[in-house]
């Protein structure tokens, strides 16, 4: 693969690299994502068109999100060949990915009976009309030749877990299909410029032949508008919806691109992580939330999980904060769903789903891994011990008021989330009367290696957290809405809140400055990943459940270290770096969570060689295809939009050392040696900064400055 400065090109077909470069070159543009695959694929090479927030369930299968018919689909014949890159000889292919307005391309050369005929093939979803998908198809030839040309909206598509649609009719170039479980429509849409449904073309030597493909893809509500919206569409040409298409992408990176001088790597894998956040992430509803596979399948079964407020919302409350706050609105409509779990399990408030769909409702079973070895059901317990999800979710919602410095969440359901999400932990808490203090058993924290624990570390403060942030929220509402914050009290009992705030025990760091990850987990056996590894029988054994990890100190993924990334301005360096050198040899960063809070920590302390590896870790999994493709039997390929945001995190909250408090934002920086400059974007409550570091200043300007807002440099203090 090569790497340009806004593209990604594979030079050649590589069978064994369809499903990698399924991911890789995907477009998505928040509504949809289409998978980089050949025009003339079909499902065996997983071609999807993953559509964002809409669900079903077929039978006994995993409830999954819905794959769209394949609105792409074209199939060309030359003579008696077809071609295919699976199976015509072809003499020539390159497929490309431009990141920086979202435009994936093909060019083939086929060899056939002595003639050359070239295939080129671009297409884009549109940026601006998120339900339009445009294909421009063009074959050229060298000698005369006859072809047979069909395109069509192919209805026989890759599906993980069944069928989800039936179709009702199809009539006049529109399909009309209707989801098995919920029966919601959907309505797709196909106008062909140049060619129809099938059709027969001589090109003779030096000819060029072109068509055109624009589909509209609506679902629930919106099919009612799209037989409008659609002709809105047509009415315009493929050049014409490329141009606005651009200038969206152009506006969004004017807010959030990172420049790095030196290192045209790094300066690629940053922008390459976040063309994907920003092709993902809803942009137009709060109805939903980002998969933690993107819009590149159904891996996860499309669902949200703790990436998102973790390891995403941050990039996005510092570059856009409408988008930001949909998504931390979605949680707040989905309340009900988490206080369904909650009661489900025998507690009270509001239990986030670890794997959320559309109604809030947890799509993750009991038993979400199979053991590899009798293909039997695992009992897991991410569903119901992994309980600090719900402080993530408050964690997404406060720190997108705290940076945007819009609090206006917090009366539309915002406050009422946090207190439930507080009671449920003060539910699910156990009181120990001789210490006198709460303590969360029976959890899982970020590693789920280890399931069923007393006192992680990084739950117990997340909970900790939450129980601030209620504090915080109230004493806002008090201040600013005195109605609200009356009938608020009035109507809930927070009598509690106090005592359950000021007596949680949080572990605290050791006389080595460790911080035990988990009550009795320096007890378990020391060993390496090295000596775990040769332990495995099969490939791809599970090393969590009963298995090999489980009852040694090797970790998935960042544990201790998360709580250390979350926290950073709370413990001494000293702490920092004794965990960090704990926790790192036993930490087989099996999740592509892990890397950018090593990172972030690195950077922080001085440990620049290694913060930077984490980080290009992070920055290029998407790249590199390095990640783990299973976890006992089950697929898990696709694209990590929390290690995309970990790579931002770890650019501008590591290297570029930007933390803050509710009034003042804080540029501490310490970039690699081998860095020239750093630049970036932060919009900081309400203004727009650009920051630029170098060796020797860094630079801080305002597009609009209000003479409000506080900065510091270095400790210096500035008013922008
Ligand atoms: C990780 C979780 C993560 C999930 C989805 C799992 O492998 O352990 O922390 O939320 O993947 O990305």
């Amino acid at each position: 693969m090569n790497i340009g400065t806004w593209e990604i090109k594979e030079p050649k077909f590589l069978p064994d690299k369809v499903e990698q470069n399924g991911s890789r070159f995907l477009i998505a543009n928040g509504f949809m994502g289409y998978r980089g695959t050949m025009e003339e694929f079909g499902k065996n090479q997983l071609v999807a068109l993953n559509m964002a927030g809409l669900f079903d369930k077929n039978g006994d299968s995993w409830r999954e999100s819905v794959n769209a018919p394949n609105p792409f689909y074209v199939k060309v014949s030359a003579g008696n060949t077809e071609l295919n890159v699976l199976s015509a000889n072809i003499s020539n292919h390159e497929q490309t990915l431009n990141i920086k307005h979202g435009i994936h391309s093909r060019n083939t050369v086929f060899s056939v009976d002595g003639a050359n005929v070239t295939v080129t093939a671009e297409r884009f979803l549109s940026m601006k009309r998120e339900n339009i998908a445009a294909l421009k198809y063009t074959v050229s030839t060298n000698k005369d030749i006859c072809l047979n040309i069909e395109t069509k909206v192919d209805t026989d598509i890759w599906n993980i877990h069944g069928n989800h649609f039936t179709v009702k009719d199809q009539k006049d170039n529109v399909l009309y299909l209707e989801t098995i479980e919920n029966k919601i429509p959907v309505v797709v849409y196909e106008e062909v410029v140049g060619a129809t449904g099938k059709n027969e073309v001589s090109l003779k030597a030096g000819e060029t032949f072109t068509f055109v493909k624009l589909c509209g893809i609506y679902w629930g509500e919106k099919v009612a508008v799209s037989a409008e919206n659609f002709k809105e569409a047509t009415s315009l040409s493929f050049d014409e919806l490329l141009l606005e298409h651009k200038s969206v992408w152009d506006s969004i990176w004017n807010n959030c691109d990172v420049e790095i001088e030196g290192d045209d790597e790094a300066q690629f894998a940053i922008r390459y992580s976040l063309y994907h956040l920003n092709s993902i992430a809803p942009r137009n509803t709060n109805k939903c939330s980002i998969p933690a596979r993107g819009l590149s399948g159904q891996v996860y079964k499309g669902a949200a999980f703790w990436d998102t407020e973790m390891f995403m919302m941050p990039f996005f409350s510092f570059t856009n904060a409408d988008l930001c706050k949909n998504l931390a609105a979605y949680r707040i409509n989905t309340i009900e769903g988490a206080k369904r779990k909650a009661k489900e399990f025998g507690f009270e408030g509001a239990f986030y789903a670890w794997e959320s769909h559309e109604t809030g409702d947890d799509a993750c079973t009991l038993f979400n891994v199979n053991d590899i070895f009798t293909g039997r059901p695992l009992r897991t317990y991410f569903k119901d011990c992994q309980i600090h999800v719900s402080a993530d979710v408050v964690y997404g919602l406060w720190e997108y008021c705290r940076v945007s410095g819009d609090y206006s969440l917090l009366f539309s359901g915002g406050l009422e989330m946090i207190y439930q999400c507080l009671y449920f932990f003060y539910s699910y808490a156990v009181y120990k009367p001789l210490s006198k203090r709460f303590e969360l058993h029976n959890t899982v924290g970020p590693d789920e290696y280890h399931e069923r624990v007393n006192n992680n570390a990084f739950t117990n403060r997340m909970v900790k957290y939450t129980a601030d942030a209620l504090y915080n929220a109230l004493e806002y509402a008090k201040e600013n809405n005195t109605a609200y914050y009356e009938e608020f009290c009035t109507n809930h009992d927070v009598s509690w809140v106090e005592n359950f705030k000021e007596n949680l025990y949080v572990p605290a760091p050791n006389e080595n400055q460790i911080i035990e990850q988990f009550d009795r987990y320096f007890t378990l056996e020391d060993t390496d990943l090295d000596t775990l590894r040769s332990r495995e029988i099969m490939k791809n054994e599970y090393w969590g459940g009963h298995g090999l990890a489980s009852n040694t100190r090797i970790l998935k993924q960042a544990d201790v270290l998360m709580l250390l990334n979350v926290f950073r301005n709370e413990y001494e360096e000293s702490v920092k770096k004794a965990n960090w050198e704990f926790y790192e040899p036993y930490t087989e960063h099996g999740s592509s969570l892990s890397a950018c809070a090593y990172g972030i920590v690195a950077a922080g302390i001085g440990m620049a060689d290694w913060a930077y590896k984490y980080f290009m870790k992070t920055a290029t999994v998407d790249l590199t295809g390095d990640t783990k493709q299973y976890l006992g039997d089950m697929y898990i390929g696709g694209t990590h939009p929390a290690a995309n945001g970990g790579s931002w995190n770890t650019a501008v909250f590591g290297f570029g050392g930007v933390s803050y408090t509710d009034t003042t934002l804080d540029i501490s920086p310490s970039l690699p040696k081998h860095w020239k400059n750093l630049k970036f974007k932060l919009l900081w409550q309400g203004v727009r900064l650009t920051v630029s570091i170098n060796e020797n200043e860094v630079t801080v300007t305002a597009d609009k400055p209000t003479n409000a807002i506080n900065v510091t440099v270095n400790k210096k203090e500035y008013k922008f």
